[in-house]
């Protein structure tokens, strides 16, 4: 019997890295650094010079990080920010934090992130900031963006929660807007034993306030400038980031062979596979291939014990809890499309080219 192909391998990762990893939570445990502490401030100094930025701001999650990013534009009540319905609702999440409405524009059919051409249309006197996503590690198309960002003078936010070390046209994303978002959830490219995040900017003022709202509002113990929240990183995350940190060029590397490896084995399948857009350098968070009949070749692939994952099945402007947006099947027609076709197959640095090709030969079975 064939051996189970995990959706993701997460103990694949640790294991090779667990003494390194058991010494570092030992030492957190000794000096009972939990909140913040020196290795945090140490991963944020090394998280920083990864992204090319001046500072970097290290959260509890990637959301915290994005509803302070929309803090420390001034975003509120009856604003306006334009992003993608075709993201992890966390994106929206940041934006309704803060009053302001999430207006949504259709993706690019290829790349399945924001289509640039749509955003000038969706701007109004209401609109604060643009924030597109890097969706499954593949750079949005960033200078057409930035082009209307200036036009209209808006910032822009990277949502970069799925792209640490992307590249577009040659240079690592998350300091062509004005404030990037990373997540370390356990799943992502670089990853925490537990939640974690990190804000990145080169706006020494944005770094300052970014800090102060993470710790309750205040700069100096029990004086509180402002309503804050309670969004430090754990002292313990920032310890086992700093392992992980220097690994994560070669898992790219891995993701990027692994990638490679699918397009060979799948290219003259049915499948609409992902490529990568002239300007960019994907870090394959994810590898999502499309077809219409993806929900049975999803049954097919799971009774041949491969595991599978849909990103994502429902396109925000139709989830229940943005029902209030009033918005309609047939809004975001490519969006709706790909939530359709969709399919993210296996992919991580460890999964090995054997691998690779029992899920393609599952999936050629599949099409016989
Ligand atoms: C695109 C995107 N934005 C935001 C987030 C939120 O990050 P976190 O789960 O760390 O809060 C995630 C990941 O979960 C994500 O994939």
């Amino acid at each position: 019997m064939d051996q189970a192909i995990p959706y993701l391998d997460l103990p694949a990762q640790l294991r090779p890295l667990r003494k390194e990893l058991d010494a570092v939570i030992a030492r957190t445990l000794d000096n009972c650094s939990f909140c913040l502490g020196p290795d945090v401030s140490q991963f944020e100094k090394d998280f920083a010079k990864f992204c090319g930025a001046k500072h970097a701001v290290g959260f509890n999650s990637g959301t915290s990080a994005l509803h302070v990013a929309m803090m420390l534009l001034n975003v509120g009540q009856g604003d306006e920010v334009i992003t993608t319905p075709h993201t992890f609702v966390a994106t929206s999440w940041a934006i309704s934090y803060v009053g302001a409405r999430p207006v949504y524009v259709d993706i690019d059919d290829r790349t399945f992130n924001l289509d640039p051409k749509l955003i000038e249309r969706a701007i109004t006197p209401r609109t604060k900031a643009v924030m597109p996503v890097h969706l499954y590690g593949h750079p949005f198309d960033v200078e057409p963006v930035l082009e209307v960002c200036r036009r209209h003078k808006l910032p822009l936010v990277e949502d970069a929660a799925q792209a640490h070390g992307a590249k577009y046209r040659g240079r690592v994303i998350g300091t062509f807007g004005a404030i990037s978002c990373f997540s370390f959830y356990p799943g992502k490219n670089l990853g925490a034993c537990g939640e974690g995040g990190a804000l990145v900017t080169n706006d020494d003022a944005f770094a300052a306030r970014a800090r102060s709202l993470r710790e309750h509002g205040s700069t100096q113990r029990y004086y509180h400038d402002e309503v804050g929240f309670n969004y430090r990183m754990e002292g313990i995350q920032g310890a086992v980031l700093g392992v992980k940190l220097p690994h994560l060029d070669q898992w790219t590397q891995g993701r990027r062979r692994a990638a490679r490896k699918y397009h060979e084995l799948l290219k003259d399948t049915p499948l609409q596979l992902p490529r990568e857009a002239d300007y960019a350098e994907s870090v394959y968070h994810l590898y999502v291939v499309r077809h219409p009949r993806r929900d049975d070749l999803k049954k097919h692939l799971e009774a041949h014990k491969i595991g599978c994952a849909l990103h994502y099945p429902l396109p925000l402007h139709l989830q229940k809890c943005y029902a209030s947006l009033g918005h309609h099947a047939g809004d975001f027609p490519v969006t709706q499309k790909a939530a359709r076709e969709c399919l993210s197959l296996p992919i991580y640095p460890e999964l090995t080219d054997d691998q690779i090709q029992r899920v393609a030969a599952v999936i050629k079975d599949f099409f016989k």
